[in-house]
């Protein structure tokens, strides 16, 4: 059984007062619930989130990190550092730093390589843009990019890697795709990671959703055999409606 996974990424919004403000609001709302709960506000933001987070199941993780361990990297941050922040996550190859900061498939590998070595647990964000979704290569290019996150990767540890499935045309859209669309590229990474990991462990891979989860519609969406949960943008930013896409995961 694979246990329910919903995480917020707060993207580049809430400062240190206003995350603090945002988490104090979902803590007791999400309380006592049998789903992973994540938050993942902007680095600015993470020491004071973990200051609230304290004595919570609530877990806390970053929207980004750098491949290499410490370093000449001016206004990069490290796994070492997202640790000691009280990070256990750290999501990988969102579509937005793949589309705006340059970030590819070697890129995500290097950086994926990186967290399951610090024992931080990535969360690989995958997903087509509509133009490749109308031209049918949705499998290509997200088959492509788990590969490519995988590469060179031992399956023993590449099971322990969470995905999300974000497509890049229903993220901050109010377009969300259908439970059918979504669960159609969910079981085809499923199937795909199978091959890799064999499928006793494809079976335990968790996969999340992402890409416009509002309280109305998550319930469908986590319904799907191969949708563990979500990957939640704008939703995220008000703890009413991030509850109530936590419980729709129960
Ligand atoms: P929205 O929920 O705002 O569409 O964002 C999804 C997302 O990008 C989560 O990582």
């Amino acid at each position: 059984m694979r246990r329910p996974i919903v995480a917020g990424n707060w993207k580049m919004h809430k400062t240190a007062a206003e995350a603090v403000e945002l988490v104090e609001g979902i803590k007791p709302l999400v309380a006592g619930l049998d789903v992973e709960v994540v938050v993942c506000p902007p680095f600015t933001s993470l020491q004071a989130v973990r200051a609230i987070l304290a004595n919570s199941a609530i877990g806390l993780g970053a929207q980004n990190m750098h491949w290499e361990r410490q370093g000449a990297f001016t206004g990069e941050i490290s796994s070492d550092m997202l640790l000691a922040a009280g990070c256990s996550y750290v999501l990988l190859g969102h579509s937005e730093r793949r589309q705006f900061c340059g970030e590819d498939d070697s890129l995500v590998n290097r950086k994926l390589a990186c967290a399951l070595q610090a024992d931080l647990c990535p969360i690989v964000c995958v997903g087509e843009t509509l133009q490749e979704r109308e031209a049918g290569r949705i499998e290509e290019v997200v088959l492509g990019q788990v590969g490519g996150a995988l590469s060179g990767i031992e399956a023993s540890t590449a099971r322990a890697v969470l995905w999300a499935y974000e497509p890049v045309w229903a993220i901050g859209t109010g377009v969300t795709a259908t439970a059918e669309q979504a669960e159609e590229v969910h079981a085809m990474i499923r199937h795909f990671l199978a091959e890799h990991l064999g499928k006793a462990a494809a079976d335990e891979v968790r996969i999340q959703y992402g890409g416009s989860v509002k309280p109305e519609n998550a319930a469908e969406l986590f319904a799907q055999d191969n949708i563990d949960g979500g990957l939640i943008g704008g939703a995220a930013l008000d703890a009413g409606q991030f509850a109530a896409i936590v419980k729709a995961a129960l």
